[in-house]
């Protein structure tokens, strides 16, 4: 029965039958993460074989005979510019491989942007004062804690099944010459997954911002993470921008951090004309070259494109049973609420639930009473605060699946417990 359409009686009865049931859990000392999209135990496994590929006797060289053991190669080695520009559907010449990172790239180009500008005639985004930043909303809190650190207001802009919205972009991007940046994750998007459809692609293409170095950081993180045999796909921002004349406008990342190892994969940047070459200048005096032994490693485990897809598809086979049992909680337990919803996401790394307005937080709390942590309620807006108090995102991959089970009974029980509480309060 809709918890909207229950009597008072029938609420009350219905919270007190939950809260019985978290007093259960809160006595069993559970000790389970749903927090943060790590890979588990046997998807990092499956990458294990990739640290025989290098030894001693191993050839060393890349495909152009170059010694990678050395410093050099500031773009990175053929072999993996080929893969990402596959990945990040972009051609391999605009790929910079770099290390181990790619928010590590993000945060990079931001700092490069706030010291110097591309572009003549614009002033570096320190001297900016009220220089802004669009962020789609609920997003990825680690890209608004680039922004926040570097001084930016951030505007949120709901996002929807097909992306942003792309009126108050356009409205914002082409009025105000403040706004000099949005951060996107145009494929399974952290946390809701969806992906952007062609037209929202082709509108981020067509931009005509006031700001000359306004850019768009598109975060292809999950670029190749399906998880089921009806996989989404996007369009080349890349590509529906050379047809603009406007491929100065986007700056691509990816990374294997969710392919191979976080934290010892291999990330890229992806760029054209003056942002490149910008970025390369910078680089130049960072650093005098990256990790190629690494990126050698990636290419001689994967051998090509195709071995990175079958890769995945292993990594499909372990994580679309949790995906699938996360899902078929939500719908066993929560459904008949009428108050809470949450997304079927074809790939990416989370579920994204609205619980019932006001009470995220709330949820949240009596999870960790119970032992189970989740992402902070407000972690997926700017400056944390989620102004309806409903978004929590649920990273389903670290734990194994027994403990999924359990952290989801003790999630559902917990986003009930707070909608009716809070009903009974109303
Ligand atoms: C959207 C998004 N971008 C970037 C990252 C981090 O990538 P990397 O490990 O390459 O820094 C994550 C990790 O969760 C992510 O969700």
């Amino acid at each position: 029965m809709k918890y909207t359409e229950m009597s008072a009686e029938q609420l009350k009865a219905e919270q007190e039958c939950l809260s019985r049931k978290l007093d259960e859990y809160r006595n069993m000392k559970l000790c389970l993460n749903m927090a943060r999209g790590k890979p588990g135990v046997d998807q990092l496994d499956l990458s294990m074989s990739m640290l025989d590929v290098m030894h001693s006797e191993v050839d060393y060289t890349d495909e152009t005979g170059f010694d990678c053991r050395n410093y050099g190669k500031m773009d990175g080695i053929p072999s993996m510019k080929k893969m990402f520009a596959k990945m990040m559907q972009v051609s391999p010449e605009q790929v910079m491989v770099g290390g181990n990172s790619s928010l590590n790239m993000m945060f990079d180009t931001v700092a490069a942007f706030m010291y110097k500008s591309p572009v003549e005639g614009e002033k570096p985004w320190m001297e900016v004062k009220d220089r802004k930043f669009l962020c789609p909303v609920p997003g990825y809190d680690r890209h608004f804690g680039i922004t926040e650190y570097f001084g930016f207001d951030m505007i949120p802009i709901p996002l929807n099944e097909d992306g942003p919205d792309m009126d108050l972009v356009e409205q914002l991007v082409s009025q105000n010459a403040s706004v000099k940046g949005i951060w996107c994750i145009p494929k399974y998007s952290n946390p809701t997954g969806i992906t952007y459809s062609d037209e929202t692609v082709r509108r981020f293409a067509r931009l005509k911002p006031k700001a000359k170095d306004f850019r768009i950081f598109w975060d292809d993180a999950y670029c190749i993470h399906d998880l089921t045999d009806t996989p989404d796909s996007l369009l080349s921002l890349m590509d529906e921008c050379k047809k603009e004349g406007s491929e100065e406008l986007p700056i691509v990342f990816a990374s294997t951090s969710k392919i191979t190892f976080p934290g010892s994969g291999v990330a890229a940047l992806a760029a054209a004309g003056k942002n490149f070459d910008m970025l390369m200048e910078k680089y130049k005096y960072q650093t005098i070259s990256f990790d190629k032994l690494n990126m050698l490693r990636h290419a001689k485990f994967f051998v090509n494109f195709d071995g990175v897809m079958d890769h995945m598809r292993k990594h499909r086979e372990l994580l679309s049973p949790k995906f699938d049992l996360v899902v078929q909680k939500l719908e066993d337990s929560l459904k008949e609420t009428g108050v809470i919803s949450w997304n079927k996401p074809n790939g990416g790394y989370f579920v994204s639930v609205d619980v019932m307005q006001g009470t995220a937080k709330k949820v949240v709390q009596y999870c960790k009473e119970a032992g189970v942590e989740l992402t902070g309620a407000g972690a997926t807006y700017p400056y944390g605060k989620d102004p309806r108090d409903c978004n929590i995102r649920i990273a389903p991959s670290y734990p194994p699946i027994g403990e999924l089970d359990t952290a989801m009974d003790v999630f559902c029980v917990a986003a009930k417990l707070a909608a009716a509480e809070k009903l009974m309060e109303e």
